[in-house]
């Protein structure tokens, strides 16, 4: 086949056969590029179009879409593109849901009381949701298609700290020199066991020998297979012009003290398919992207300070009531699509079902929470040479985060805390005023006073104590597919879910969009069907 007859024969398959039938035929035509591979994701979901609708004697519905987060909006934004009339239902005063970003002026309230007015300056801000997309993630393609530019978010950085305090280190270390040593010992260890033949039975002499060069360029080690320090730790001194060759970082520690230390235990995080590097952020806040959307949408299909009471299967359509300002309000449409967090769809009185409600009550709610600390000055890179990325603790903190936006600016928000779980809880009764120092306080042990003395001010975040969301992300324990979950992957009545949350991609914008876009497509074929 031509390429040309190829492309047209496989779109014929997607055509009638559906997503599953097509990637099927190109395993068999073994079609395995890139390119192809990319021309099949794209073919596993196709946006509505309003040319669908030709000559099957039918026509767009209208549907309701229960919240204005980013699987709600994207549920719109699809269903849009074929001309489905949708209303957005938001009980916030913006679009996003978790997508938030909070920018000078902000103000919450939490379920605390505790009322917070963000003064960044103008130009600063913090994502107090997601902040970090993956290269392979559909949020991008999402990104390309609503005009969203992007640049790099620092995920891994060699030069930011660990520090755990637990295992006794009195100071932080260099990320670069954690790896240095770590992977030194290690494939010292290793180098040394598969020399002394405690290998053979696995490996062969010439496997041992392969095994040997590898590990000795992995851990820079010498002909004697010992790990003595590397210029991989970095330099006191750093090299320069004839005459300054550098002094590289010294106080190597012995094997026993770095794997007491427990700084290894960080370095996986960078293997995982959804963390490596490189990843992304939009330009100017995570926020650009909802903002997007509901562009494309029609701001005015998307009703803010709406919170719905009641959602009932009519048969032939759908009724939801909601307040709007205090006031009651309902809404009729065909269909409805359900992108709620589960936690507070369950407690919306409903008629659709035992079996919905079991399920959405098995759906756990998690904590996170990040404070933003708007320095006077970006200290972190000039006394410490820290360009993004995060540095990563045992205390009550976890991830401290550098800016990856603003470099060699006045200012700057470094997020003080990014903790999930107890952790989160722990803060999360307290002042806004008593987070700020506790985290200043733990800053102060890494970084030194400047952690305290430029600081400007702080804005702090809980999600599992925030109105309208009571959660950072949702445990599905089995996953989306185990049959307790069924009532909420099928439609119950005219009503269809959508959400990460139903999704393997929970805690993940992609898993809104791809789950707005399993919700969009059923939709569609019913009302074609
Ligand atoms: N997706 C979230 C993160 O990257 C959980 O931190």
């Amino acid at each position: 086949m031509t390429q040309l007859n190829r492309r047209a024969f496989l779109r014929a398959v997607g055509a009638t056969g559906g997503a599953g039938a097509m990637l099927a035929t190109m395993g068999a035509l073994g079609l395995t590029t890139t390119a192809q591979a990319a021309a099949a994701r794209e073919a596993a979901y196709r946006a509505p179009r309003p040319g669908d609708f030709s000559l099957t004697g039918r026509a767009a519905a209208s549907v309701v879409v229960l919240g204005g987060g980013i699987a709600g909006l994207a549920t719109a934004y699809e269903l849009g593109k074929a001309g489905y009339r949708c209303t957005v239902l938001e009980a916030r005063d913006r679009p996003g849901g978790r997508n938030f970003t909070v920018r000078g002026g902000d103000t919450t309230t939490d379920l605390y009381g505790h009322r917070q007015t963000a003064r960044f300056s103008a130009g600063q801000y913090m994502n107090a949701g997601p902040a970090r997309i993956a290269q392979w993630m559909i949020t991008l393609d999402y990104c390309r298609e609503l005009g969203v530019p992007i640049e790099v978010f620092t995920n891994v950085n060699a030069d930011t700290y660990l520090y755990n305090e637990s295992a006794g280190m009195t100071g932080p270390m260099r990320y670069r020199a954690a790896k240095a040593d770590v992977f030194g010992y290690v494939t010292e260890l290793l180098a040394k066991a598969s020399d002394q033949g405690a290998l053979d039975r696995a490996l062969s002499s010439d496997d041992r020998e392969r095994l040997t060069e590898f590990l000795k360029d992995y851990g820079d080690l010498g002909n004697t297979l010992e790990y003595t320090g590397s210029s991989r730790r970095g330099y006191s001194v750093w090299p320069g012009a004839a005459g300054t060759p550098g002094v590289v970082a010294g106080d190597v520690p012995s094997a026993s003290e770095i794997f007491a230390s427990g700084v290894g235990r960080y370095f996986a995080f960078e293997f995982e398919f959804d963390q490596a590097m490189l990843m992304f952020q939009p330009v100017g806040g995570m926020d650009r992207i909802p903002h997007a959307l509901a562009e494309a949408i029609g701001n005015r299909k998307i009703l803010t300070g709406c919170a719905v009471t009641q959602v009932t299967d009519k048969g032939d359509g759908v009724r939801v009531a909601y307040t709007q300002g205090g006031r009651p309000r309902a809404i009729e449409a065909d269909y409805c699509v359900a992108a709620m967090p589960p936690n507070i769809l369950a407690k919306v009185p409903h008629n659709l079902g035992s079996g919905v409600q079991t399920a959405l009550e098995a759906i756990t709610p998690s904590s996170a929470g990040k404070i933003g600390l708007e320095y006077r000055s970006r200290w972190w890179e000039t006394d410490h040479r820290i360009y993004g990325g995060i540095t990563e603790t045992d205390l009550d903190v976890t991830h401290i985060w550098h800016p990856s936006y603003g470099f060699h600016g006045e200012r700057g928000v470094l997020i003080g805390y990014y903790n999930t779980g107890a952790n989160a809880d722990s803060y999360a009764p307290l002042s806004p005023g008593e987070r700020e120092a506790r985290a200043v306080a733990a800053g102060v042990k890494i970084y030194g006073e400047k952690y305290r003395s430029e600081l400007a001010s702080s804005f702090s975040h809980h999600w599992r104590q925030f109105p309208y969301q009571e959660a950072a992300w949702h445990s599905t324990p089995g996953g989306p597919d185990h049959p307790r979950y069924k009532p909420l992957t099928q439609p119950s009545g005219r009503v269809h879910f959508a959400g990460d949350w139903l999704s393997y991609m929970d805690a993940w914008q992609h898993g809104a969009f791809s789950s707005a876009r399993s919700a969009v497509t059923a939709i569609h074929q019913r009302v074609l069907a």
